[in-house]
């Protein structure tokens, strides 16, 4: 079969291995690069009773020997209480540090089990088996990893980098619109980013239905790519990295704001379009930028604007930057295909959003 493969280099380099079918591979696929030990199987309910079986009995032909763990799927379980529960899972069973987890599922197992990895008698052996288009193309890559709380997502984490990545583009097939669609965000942030071919490509694409499994199996491996270079290039996010935070600034706050009703990629949407606005607006970036943005994403059921003010957007902002003193990072489109990171004072926030007829006038 036709698989493709990335390579990640950081400290301890590692693949990403796209292709049909891998599920029922993951076992000798793993067992290529750890002798086989002890392997807890993590997941959501949903992926679990999905692709469960096929991972254990994959695993268990390779000689894994396999405990699983689901808890409820969705954001709301990215908590401590989901992360403690994954520990004692990990204690009861008898695991140590020369073991395995297996996380799979999207980004919220991803981040949450992988968090757990991390820390579970200070570090066992991580692969990651994204099912979400969303965890093929951002989460599972870099070695970001970590839980919510209360006051604000992702704010206690670490970095892990797995041993290996594994995305089938067969789970796809079972993954709700909407999941679909914020992977396509993120997707169409790369390409806002750093590849101004694949913004051409998505745009004459008749929409989801134009993506053939090769097509999409070529977009996540060029996706995973981009961002395995960036975070080669800077692995624990001091510089160049900060690129991929395009649309997020504004993202966050509209994702906060909606109480999280709002999925991720829909959210990183409008903070996109926002930002090409503000850029296009100061001058930095050509005429017709937004436009051409919000068609695309328009074309892959993506939303554009949002019912908060300006006012609104800037005081979350404020709020969750106040621990890094009084300037933001913006990332701005050049052109398609091309930003840069511009740095304004913290109390600029609200007439720079202003400036975007994406938030409430
Ligand atoms: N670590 C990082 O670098 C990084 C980067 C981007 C996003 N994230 C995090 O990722 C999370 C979002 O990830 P997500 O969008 O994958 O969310 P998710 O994990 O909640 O998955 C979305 C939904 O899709 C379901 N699902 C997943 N795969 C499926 C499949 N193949 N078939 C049917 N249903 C399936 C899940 O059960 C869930 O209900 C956020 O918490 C975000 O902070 C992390
Ligand atoms: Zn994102």
């Amino acid at each position: 079969m036709d698989y493709k493969t990335v390579l990640v280099r950081t400290n301890e380099p590692y693949s990403i291995i796209i292709g049909e079918g891998l599920l029922n591979r993951c076992g000798e696929l793993i067992s290529a690069l750890t002798p086989p030990c002890r392997a807890a199987l993590i997941s959501d309910e949903t992926v679990m009773g999905l692709y469960g079986p096929n991972v254990k009995t994959s695993l268990e032909a390779a000689g894994f020997s396999v405990h699983s763990f689901a808890f409820p799927a969705g954001e709301k379980s990215k908590t401590p209480e989901t992360l403690l529960e994954i520990l004692d899972f990990l204690a009861s069973s008898g695991f140590d540090r020369s073991d395995l987890v297996v996380a799979l599922g999207g980004g919220v197992v991803g981040d949450t089990a992988g968090f757990a990895s991390a820390i579970y008698m200070r570090g066992m052996k991580l692969v990651q088996i994204p099912t979400s288009l969303l965890a093929m193309v951002d989460s599972s890559v870099g070695g970001k990893t970590g839980i919510d709380l209360n006051s604000g997502k992702n704010l206690v984490g670490a970095f892990k980098q797995p041993k290996l990545v594994i995305c089938d583009t067969q789970a796809l097939k079972t993954l709700p619109e909407e999941q679909f669609a914020c992977g396509m965000g993120e997707i169409i942030k790369y390409a806002m980013i750093s590849d101004a071919e694949l913004f051409e490509f998505l745009s004459k694409a008749n929409g989801k239905c134009a993506l053939s499994d090769e097509i999409l199996k070529g977009i996540i491996s060029l996706c995973a790519k981009i961002k395995a270079d960036i975070v080669s290039a800077d692995e624990f996010d001091n510089g160049e990295r900060q690129l991929l935070n395009f649309g997020h600034m504004i993202g966050h706050a509209v994702e906060k704001r909606s109480g999280y009703t709002l999925g991720h990629g829909q959210a990183v949407g409008i903070g996109m379009t926002m930002m090409t606005e503000i850029s296009e607006e100061l001058g930095f970036c050509p005429e017709g930028t937004w436009k051409r943005l919000v068609e695309l994403l328009v074309k892959f059921g993506l939303p554009h604007k949002t019912d908060f003010t300006a006012r609104e957007l800037a005081e979350t902002i404020i709020m969750d930057k106040k621990r890094r003193g009084d300037e933001i990072t913006l990332v701005m489109p050049k052109k398609i295909g091309a930003c840069f990171c511009k740095s304004f004072k913290i109390y600029e926030a609200e007439e720079l959003i202003g400036l975007a007829k994406g938030a409430r006038q």
